[in-house]
C-alpha cells in the first residue's frame, strides 16, 4: 500500500481524501483534470499568498527589532500573471520585474509605479521609457553603458530613481556558497579593487548626473540558497561598499537590496529555508556589521521569488504510456510517459533538478516500482522525475503530480515540439479558476505566416 503523505514539499492546501484521492484547497484532482485538462499547473492560491505575508512578516519583524526598514519584493521572474501580481500587492508585497514583459504584467494588475521595480542587464531604451512613464519606484542598472542611456531618458526635473547592482563575489546556491574576489559572469559592477572597483565607479558616475537619483546598492547573490550564510558575507560587504562612498562623496545612500534566492523543498525529507530565521539572522549581522562601519543602517529590501510561489504550485499530468526497461545491473526501471515534459518543465533537463511526483487520482493499493517520468519530446532527456518510487500498478489514465514546480515552471516554459503550453489554474476553497488559458493550436499557427 503506497499513502500520499502531505506536507513539504507539496502545497499546505494539499490533502488526501478517504477514497485515496488528493484534493487541493478542497478541489479533487480528478475534477481539475476534467475541468481544465491535463498537463495544468496548479497554484494554491491561500498557500502562495500565506508565504508572501510569511516573507513580508519575517522581515519586517525582524528589522524593526534593529530599527530598519524593509520592503519585500516579489520576483516576478518565477512565475507572473495578473492575478499573482494583485495578490503578493494585496499581502503587502512589491513586484521586481526583470523585462518589459514582465513591468506590462505587473501594470496590467494595476501595482502603483512606486511599488515597481526594474531589473535586467540589458535594458532597451523602449523597456527604459516605459519604465520611466509609469514612474517605477527604482530601475536596477546593470552597467556604466546603462547608466547613461538611463540619464539620457531621464530629466533634471524628474531624475530617475536607480540603484546600482553590485557582485560581491559570493555566489550561492545548493547547500555551499563561494566567495572569489573577481567575477567572471554577466550580472552587475564588481566591488573588487581597491577604491576604484567598477562597482564604486558605478556609484560615481550615478552621482554625477543629475538626471538620476542614487537610491542605493543592490546585491544578489544566487538562487536555491539553504545556507544563509552567503547573505551575511554580501550584506556585509554592500554596507561596507556603502559606507566607503559616504567617505568619498558624503553621499551615505539610503536604501540596500540583499536579493532573492531564499530555497524551498523540492523532495519529501528536505527543509526550506525559514524566513523567520533567515530574516533574524541577516538582521544581526547588518547590525553588527553596521556597528563596526560606524554607519546608521539603510533601508533594506529582498526579492524572494521561489520561496513564494515554488511550493504553492504543482502539475498535473496524466500518464499515457508505462514501460519497463530492464538496467544493466538486472535492476527494472519503469518509466512513465506523461503528457507535457521538458516544455512545461525545463529545469531537470537545464540543471539536473530534482522533482517528487505522486500518483493522484487514486488510492494505490500495490508494491512501488522504481520509476522515471518522462515526458512526450522527441528527446532522451526529456524528463521530469528523474527518479520516483511509484505505484506498481501505475497505467494509461492514472493522475501524477509533480511537487513545487510553482516557480520557473510555467515561466520557462516552451513550445518545443510545437507543444501548446498548459493553463494554470488557481484553487482557492474548493473552487477553481484559469489563470492563464492553455495555449491551442491556433495560437501557435497564429503566428506562423505561411
Ligand atoms: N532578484 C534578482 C536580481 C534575481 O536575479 C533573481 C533570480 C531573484 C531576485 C529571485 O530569485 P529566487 O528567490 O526566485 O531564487 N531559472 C532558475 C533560477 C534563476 C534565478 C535568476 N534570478 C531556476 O529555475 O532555478
Amino acid at each position: 500500500m503506497t499513502t500520499f503523505i502531505p506536507g513539504e514539499p507539496w502545497s499546505t492546501g494539499v490533502a488526501r481524501a478517504a477514497n485515496g484521492s488528493v484534493t487541493i484547497a478542497g478541489v479533487g484532482v480528478r475534477a481539475l483534470a476534467t475541468e481544465h485538462g491535463t498537463p495544468a499547473y496548479v497554484l494554491d492560491e491561500a498557500d502562495l499568498r500565506a508565504r508572501a505575508r510569511g516573507y513580508r512578516r519575517a522581515f519586517e519583524t525582524a528589522f524593526a527589532e534593529i530599527g530598519a526598514g524593509v520592503d519585500v519584493y516579489y520576483a516576478g521572474k518565477a512565475f507572473l500573471s495578473v492575478a499573482v501580481a494583485r495578490w503578493v500587492h494585496e499581502e503587502g508585497l512589491r513586484v521586481d520585474t526583470a523585462t518589459g514583459g514582465e513591468l506590462a504584467v505587473a501594470l496590467r494588475a494595476g501595482i502603483p509605479g512606486e511599488h515597481l521595480g526594474l531589473h535586467g542587464n540589458n535594458k532597451s531604451n523602449a523597456e527604459i521609457a516605459r519604465a520611466l512613464d509609469a514612474g517605477v519606484g527604482r530601475i536596477i542598472v546593470d552597467s556604466l553603458v546603462e547608466i547613461d542611456r538611463v540619464a539620457n531618458a531621464a530629466s533634471t526635473e524628474r531624475p530617475a530613481p536607480v540603484m546600482v547592482r553590485v557582485t560581491t563575489g559570493v555566489h550561492a546556491g545548493g547547500h555551499e556558497y563561494i566567495s572569489t574576489a573577481h567575477e567572471d559572469q554577466k550580472f552587475g559592477l564588481s566591488i573588487a579593487g581597491d577604491g576604484d572597483s567598477p562597482a564604486m565607479q558605478g556609484l560615481l558616475a550615478v552621482l554625477a548626473r543629475p538626471e538620476l537619483r542614487l537610491l542605493g546598492i543592490h546585491s544578489h547573490i544566487g538562487s536555491q540558497i539553504l545556507d544563509p550564510s552567503g547573505f551575511e558575507v554580501a550584506a556585509h560587504a554592500v554596507l561596507t561598499l556603502r559606507a566607503q562612498l559616504a567617505e568619498r562623496t558624503g553621499v551615505l545612500v539610503d536604501e540596500v537590496d540583499l536579493g532573492g534566492g531564499y530555497g524551498i523543498a523540492y523532495l519529501p525529507g528536505e527543509v526550506a529555508l525559514d524566513p523567520d530565521r533567515i530574516a533574524k539572522d541577516i538582521a544581526s549581522s547588518v547590525q553588527a556589521s553596521a556597528t563596526d562601519l560606524g554607519t546608521p543602517l539603510p533601508r533594506f529590501s529582498i526579492e524572494p521569488g521561489r520561496a513564494i510561489v515554488g511550493p504553492a504550485g504543482l502539475t498535473l499530468y496524466t500518464v499515457g504510456t508505462v514501460k519497463p526497461v530492464r538496467l544493466e545491473d538486472g535492476r527494472t526501471r519503469t518509466y512513465v510517459s506523461v503528457d507535457g515534459g521538458m516544455s512545461d518543465n525545463i529545469r531537470p533537463a537545464l540543471y539536473g533538478a530534482q522533482y517528487h511526483a505522486e500518483v493522484v487520482g487514486r488510492s494505490a493499493a500495490a508494491q512501488t516500482v522504481l520509476a522515471r517520468v518522462v515526458g512526450k519530446h522527441c528527446e532522451s532527456g526529456d524528463i521530469v522525475v528523474h527518479d520516483v518510487q511509484l505505484p506498481a500498478d501505475v497505467r494509461a489514465g492514472d493522475l501524477l503530480a509533480v511537487a513545487a514546480t510553482g516557480a520557473y515552471g510555467r515561466s520557462m516554459a516552451s513550445n518545443y515540439n510545437h507543444v501548446p503550453r498548459p493553463a494554470v489554474i488557481a484553487v482557492a476553497d474548493g473552487t477553481s479558476r484559469v489563470l492563464v488559458r492553455r495555449e491551442t493550436e491556433d495560437d501557435l499557427l497564429a503566428l506562423d505566416l505561411g
